[in-house]
């Protein structure tokens, strides 16, 4: 078997950073040490050697308001890779039948020849019966160990409170991780209207539609009925700080409940809604929206503290023709945004670059973390010996400026468009193979990539519930906080 020698860099970890040279044989790590010795080597002087990123969140190809997201696996995880992201976990819609398993075979249909790099799945739990509630089981056994349920999209992909929770019942039975889409749909659907009414019917309208508090509210919801439950819960796409301040008191009474704050929330903010041209606007319209600075800041100091865990992108790719559905209401516009390709250049100019986050809690957000939560560490996410070689040559002497005409996606615009970022992949391996060089015209390699299964978490995982009402006669107590009855 050939191996490779990543040498010279800066090994970085989630947990400490240190010069050593990284030994690949075929597909992992096999050693890490100094003056390391292989049959090939690979130029790492100067730069940190970082497990690759893993992105949580991204929907390539999915059917979705009307239309089918542009971004397909093969552009999709050859961008990822280009960036230095070298596993995505994509979110499976159920089968037309409303078969999950169906499903699960429809994402493999499609990605299986076009994968560049490793991806798994999640699946929408999108309504409840029989069917659902036994073919979680056997969507745990092909490897897909979490569930989105989706609080807004009335009329679509909603799920009621009922079905939420024996939903979360059956996670916590299987050893599987609940995910919500917090937003209280019934609220959202009430607003749109409200604004189309007024002839408010720019993107502006789907800004003003959904407040942070309905994001808020949801959150505190679902982390209420993952508690009753006795489940852990991770909320996607985290935007604010209402959903932020739900999470932060939960952890603090013991729960698991992990939060995803993405890339653009971090970095874009509401004004790219107003007083923008349409397509500009339409462009960055996604659920929930962009917001203001201050919950920014909120989510900076999330990551810096620890509530918030990762930093996915949600990518769900529409071109502009495809957002131009909904010229005269905004409710018909495809929902969602790009990131893949940028995610870790984003993060390390505004994060890093700023003092904002060190190096290792950089490659905890975006990689160490994601393959803990997800039940894949440290197959994926670490640099140890034994672990798969999915390993970034991260250079933070990479500038560019971020641009539709050099960027990867099939995506003809970008939400970054002239971000300058100071740090880029100078190499990409995927399970030990070179699939990006920068500056050496390299190619994507369709097929190449694998699912990666996520066996069931172990049981104490999800023991947790400190709400025992539903399991025992309910007894009247004095609250916890000793708060005299009547106040
Ligand atoms: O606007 C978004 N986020 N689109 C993708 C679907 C979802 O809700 O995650
Ligand atoms: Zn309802
Ligand atoms: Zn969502
Ligand atoms: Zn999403």
């Amino acid at each position: 078997m050939t191996t490779k020698v990543i040498k010279g860099g800066t090994v970085c970890t989630a947990d400490r950073a240190w010069k050593a040279d990284v030994l690949i044989e075929g597909e992992t790590i096999k050693q890490i040490g100094e003056d390391l010795k292989g049959d090939e080597y690979i130029d790492a002087e100067g730069a940190y050697v970082i497990p690759g990123g893993i992105d949580p969140h991204t929907h390539l190809e999915m059917p979705f308001m009307g239309t089918t997201a542009a971004e397909t696996f093969e552009s999709g995880t050859w961008a990822a890779a280009c960036g230095g992201t070298t596993m995505l976990v994509d979110f499976c819609l159920p089968g037309e039948d409303g078969s999950i398993v169906n499903g699960i075979k429809e994402w493999h249909r499609k990605s299986a020849p076009q994968i560049c790099s490793d991806i798994g799945y999640h699946m929408a739990v999108t309504g409840w019966n029989e069917n659902i509630f036994e073919e979680m089981k056997t969507a745990v056994e092909m490897g897909v160990n979490s569930f989105k349920h989706f609080m807004a999209y009335k009329g679509a992909l909603m799920i009621e409170d009922d079905e939420m929770f024996a939903s979360f019942q059956r996670c916590k039975e299987l050893g599987a991780l609940p995910m919500v889409h917090a937003e209280n749909g019934d609220l959202v659907a009430i607003l749109q209207e409200k604004y189309m009414n007024e002839g408010i019917t720019g993107p502006e309208g789907h800004a003003y539609s959904r407040p942070p508090e309905l994001e808020g509210e949801a959150a505190n919801r679902a982390i209420t009925i993952a508690d009753a439950a006795g489940v852990p819960l991770y909320i996607v796409h985290v935007s604010c700080e209402q959903a932020h301040e739900a999470i932060r008191r939960a952890r603090q009474k013991g729960m698991r409940v992990y939060g995803e704050p993405l890339i653009q929330f971090l970095t874009l903010d509401e004004s790219e809604y107003f007083n923008k041209d349409w397509d500009h606007a339409a462009r960055r319209v996604m659920s929930p929206p962009f917001r203001n600075k201050k919950h920014q800041d909120s989510l900076w100091a999330g990551l810096q503290s620890g509530s918030l865990q990762v930093v996915a992108t949600d990518h769900a790719a529409f071109n502009t023709e495809q957002k131009r559905a909904g010229r005269d209401d905004f409710r018909i516009i495809p929902n969602g945004s790009n990131g893949l390709e940028e995610r870790l250049a984003v993060l390390w100019t505004e994060g890093v670059e700023t003092g904002r986050l060190t190096p290792q809690e950089f490659v905890a957000a975006t990689s160490t973390n994601v393959a803990k939560i997800l039940n894949i560490y440290p197959k994926k996410g670490a640099i140890v010996e034994g672990a798969d070689a999915d390993i970034v040559v991260w250079d933070p002497k990479i500038s560019k400026t971020i641009s539709p005409s050099n960027h990867h996606s099939v995506l003809d615009y970008n939400v970054f468009e002239g971000f300058e970022v100071t740090a880029n992949a100078r190499y990409t391996l995927s399970r030990g193979d070179v699939i990006w060089a920068w500056g050496k015209n390299s190619q994507p390699q369709p097929g190449r990539g694998r699912f990666v299964p996520r066996p069931a978490f172990p049981s104490a995982h999800t023991a947790l519930s400190k709400w025992k009402e539903l399991n025992s006669p309910r007894k009247i107590e004095r609250d916890p906080m000793n708060i005299p009855a009547g106040i």
